[in-house]
């Protein structure tokens, strides 16, 4: 596992859309698995101004999802379909047709989850994982205690993670949904490059326990210390509990 401090959240869009641009002139169908929340948003925005200047060229990339709330009305601005739409697919210029995700509308949502894996697998794997990390050292929406070999499936939200993620819903709690679809420990680990962004001071604790405790399914993040390529970029503040 790689860890590199930055000085700043600017600093590791900057970094991480770099790692991007490298893995898109290789590979140029490249599959990206794009996280949501606050943390990845200096990435996408670091990438956009790339596109923009013609840096690289980014209209055969494909864009996947790494989770999904259950039961909000499609589209609801906060599903994580809209998000994917409004914060990647669109600023890059990419068509709907390059994205794709798990569908938390599905009557069938097992199937739905398993459908997804198999549409991973599909198109070829993921190049790249991005992923952000909760303050319970969640990674997707693989609570404390998920298996670390867990396939995508349903899962239920910690009363932290709901608490934390009401600033998306007018900061009420009662809009937070319940279940999610999230990509599995394993699902993720099969990427061939995982990389973490880690911004702010809140997330310090789960960072040190993730990069320098034990692998644990208690902290599903410390999972990245079994994967051949993993990358976490964190800011001098969520490394301020790395020893
Ligand atoms: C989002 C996701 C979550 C977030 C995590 C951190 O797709 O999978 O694991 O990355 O909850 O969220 P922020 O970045 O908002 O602190």
């Amino acid at each position: 596992m790689e860890v590199v401090i930055v000085p700043d959240a600017a600093a590791g869009g900057e970094v991480i859309a770099e790692a991007v641009v490298s893995l898109v002139r290789r590979r140029p169908d490249a599959l990206f698995g794009v996280a949501t929340g606050s943390t990845p948003l200096p990435v996408y925005k670091a990438l956009a101004a790339k596109v923009r200047g013609g840096v690289v060229d980014v209209s055969r990339v494909r864009v996947c999802q790494l989770d999904e709330y259950v039961g909000l009305p499609a589209g609801h601005p906060e599903s994580y379909r809209s998000v994917v739409l409004r914060e990647v697919v669109e600023p890059l210029g990419l068509s709907a047709e390059a994205f794709m995700g798990p569908d938390g509308a599905a009557e069938d949502v097992q199937a739905a989850c398993e459908a997804y894996d198999a549409a991973l697998a599909a198109a070829g794997g993921v190049d790249l994982q991005l992923l952000g990390i909760g303050t319970d050292g969640h990674i997707g929406f693989n609570e404390p205690c998920s298996s670390l070999a867990s396939r995508t499936r349903i899962k239920t939200l910690t009363e932290q993670t709901r608490v934390d993620n009401a600033r998306f819903f007018g900061g009420d709690i009662d809009q937070v949904p319940h279940h999610v679809i999230t990509q599995g420990i394993g699902t993720i680990l099969e990427a061939r490059h995982v990389v973490l962004l880690a911004t702010g001071e809140g997330k310090a604790e789960a960072v040190a326990q993730s990069v320098e405790g034990p692998v644990a399914a208690v902290v599903p993040a410390s999972a990245l210390q079994l994967h051949p390529h993993a990358t976490v970029v964190v800011d001098e503040a969520a490394a301020s509990k790395l020893k």
